[in-house]
């Protein structure tokens, strides 16, 4: 079956269903209140929706340590719900992506149990094990500073299991071909369930080999063929998109030199030389990121983004980048995390300032790829640092202000609303900003129909025009005889902006053809009536205000534009 590539332009917005909304006053998010919901995620114009882990689980790391794989949390409703849940998506025209976590069971897992209990267990071999503590045990660990090992000893089974992150997170023995199996099956009864893709977890990991041997881990990269093989035979249009903060050294590997193995994958590699280019205003790194993951092959696409519900984790930039991004955004050590991150949501990042919070948005709506927008960041939502870990920037939506932001009846909530002060429900809310047409949440719907408007971003070529400022930053997009030119200022200052239009002028000279009817010298704006034409010597001079950001369509709207160049 043949793909039809909806992911190249979509709009994806990720949330948890426990912290969405609750209509049962248990104080969790559950189905029901998702899906009345829907509409409100239909208007601010998104067009699919990933959902967190949501099968039963202990909780112990917010549903990432799952129990039971074909089923729904009671928290949260039930595999009816599901379904409901998914038909109304697909009423809405609204695609539905799931976490699919494999690397890893919870420890309360039923296999994890029969393989701890006996050597012959039919479950035995479904995790990694070793007699002895291995020599690297400490190295490794994805979560330091609260992680202190990745081989923990098993009273019951008497051996070593492996495991990556938390010590209740068995790692599974992903080359085992029945684990494989198991996989596969996994995600047909998910997609069974009306599901389009999976946001598959902690891919290196999952196909890296594992073992008390394995010095090196190596990645089998064509597990993820088959897996790519496996959702397109049941469901043409279905995808993965992997979490895999890798070298771009090996994204061809992760997609397939033919697109043949993963459709999508989070570019962790411009996110953090955005937020470096955020907190220094050098866009260099950020525009060398952009070249080293321009390579992927035509059917594969980035799921671009700002935050998600992990700390945003530096760990690629250079010691010295990554002091400069904590001193700008999380100057508190409490606002870091693992020696590596930051647990902070945008808004309070940006310090609540309006013009950067649009430029960083309209940033990443124009980046190459999809963009992936988190739940309450559409209205700018805050943290909550008092609460441990990365739990700071997982706190409830705030729907208005009613008690607990209207998220639940309950005085209680399983996860604390934000109250009080600058981002508490009291200020930030849905309610108040869809009354307001200047809101943020008004924006970012308006942003986001402009970017749909603007197909040249997901599916043309960019080029990065050169300029002299190192605080600006200019793609060019180019498809079906179309392009865009979008600029951004990371500068707290005006720039004056002099774009060379590398179209010969003709004379604009009363009486003469006005430049506005030469499609090379003319740049329409997208966002408002500011359009520019070039001057006599073919310069365009746009003045860009601080933290200011222009879409422009090159010509007019339907005309074929030029090359620029600065
Ligand atoms: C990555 C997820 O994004 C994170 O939240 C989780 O803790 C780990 N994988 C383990 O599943």
């Amino acid at each position: 079956m043949i793909n039809d590539l909806w992911y190249k332009n979509a709009i994806l917005y990720c949330l948890h269903v426990g912290s969405f909304m609750d209509t049962s006053g248990d104080g969790t998010g559950d189905f029901r209140g998702l899906m009345r919901r829907l509409d409100y995620l239909q208007g601010l114009g998104v067009t699919a929706i990933w959902l967190m882990p949501f099968q039963p689980s202990p909780m112990r790391d917010d549903g990432y340590d799952i129990a039971d794989y074909y089923n729904v949390d009671p928290r949260y409703g039930t595999l009816g719900d599901f379904v409901e849940f998914t038909h109304a998506c697909d009423q809405r025209g609204l695609r539905v992506l799931i976490d699919l976590v494999v690397n890893h069971t919870s420890d309360q897992h039923p296999w994890f149990k029969s393989a701890r209990s006996s050597p012959d267990s039919p479950y035995r071999n479904w995790y990694v094990w070793s007699k002895s503590k291995p020599k690297d045990a400490s190295s490794g660990v994805v979560f330091p500073g609260v992680q202190k090992s990745t081989w923990n000893y098993d009273e019951k089974a008497r051996e070593y299991y492996f495991h990556r992150f938390y010590e209740f997170q068995p790692d599974l023995n992903t080359s085992n071909p029945e684990v494989q199996a198991e996989i596969l099956k996994i995600m047909g009864f998910w997609m069974q369930l009306g599901v389009s893709g999976f946001r598959m977890d902690a891919v290196p990991f999952v196909i890296a080999t594992k073992g008390p041997t394995v010095r090196k881990p190596v990645e089998q990269y064509d597990m993820l063929r088959t897996f790519a093989e496996f959702i397109s035979w049941r469901k043409g249009s279905a995808i993965v998109l992997a979490e895999a903060n890798v070298l771009p050294n090996t994204d061809m590997e992760y997609f397939g030199s033919e697109g043949e193995r993963l459709q999508m994958m989070f570019n962790f590699q411009v996110n953090q030389h955005l937020f470096y280019a955020l907190a220094t205003t050098d866009t260099h790194p950020l525009i060398a990121s952009l070249h080293s993951t321009s390579r992927r092959p035509a059917t594969a696409q980035w799921g671009q983004f700002l935050r998600n519900h992990d700390e945003l984790d530096l760990g690629r930039l250079t010691s010295q980048q990554r002091q400069a991004c904590f001193a700008a955004f999380a100057p508190e050590k409490d606002m870091q995390l693992y020696h590596r991150g930051i647990r902070r949501r945008l808004a309070p990042m940006l310090h609540g300032d309006r013009r950067r919070l649009e430029m960083a948005y309209s940033l990443m709506l124009s980046l190459p790829g999809t963009p992936v927008i988190r739940y309450g960041d559409e209205i700018g939502m805050g943290d909550d640092l008092t609460l441990p870990e990365r739990n700071a920037l997982r706190t409830p939506m705030q729907w208005s202000r009613d008690p607990q932001g209207g998220f639940t009846t309950n005085p209680h909530p399983k996860n604390p609303v934000i109250t009080g002060g600058t981002y508490g429900f009291e200020h930030i809310n849905v309610a108040d900003q869809r009354r307001d047409p200047n809101s943020l949440m008004n924006w970012m719907e308006r942003m986001i129909r402009t970017r749909k408007e603007t197909p040249e971003i997901g599916w043309g070529n960019f080029t990065i025009i050169r300029t002299p400022h190192r605080d600006v930053l200019i793609l060019r997009y180019t498809w079906q005889d179309n392009a865009v030119l979008l600029i951004h200022n990371f500068s707290p200052d005006p720039i004056d902006l002099r774009l060379r239009s590398s179209a010969k002028p003709t004379s604009n000279r009363a009486g003469k053809r006005p430049a506005k009817q030469q499609p090379d010298l003319y740049l329409t704006n997208i966002l408002s009536n500011d359009h520019s034409t070039a001057d006599s010597s073919g310069r365009h001079l746009i003045l860009l205000e601080p933290y200011g950001y222009r879409w422009f369509r090159v010509g007019s709207q339907e005309d074929r534009g030029p090359t620029l160049d600065a």
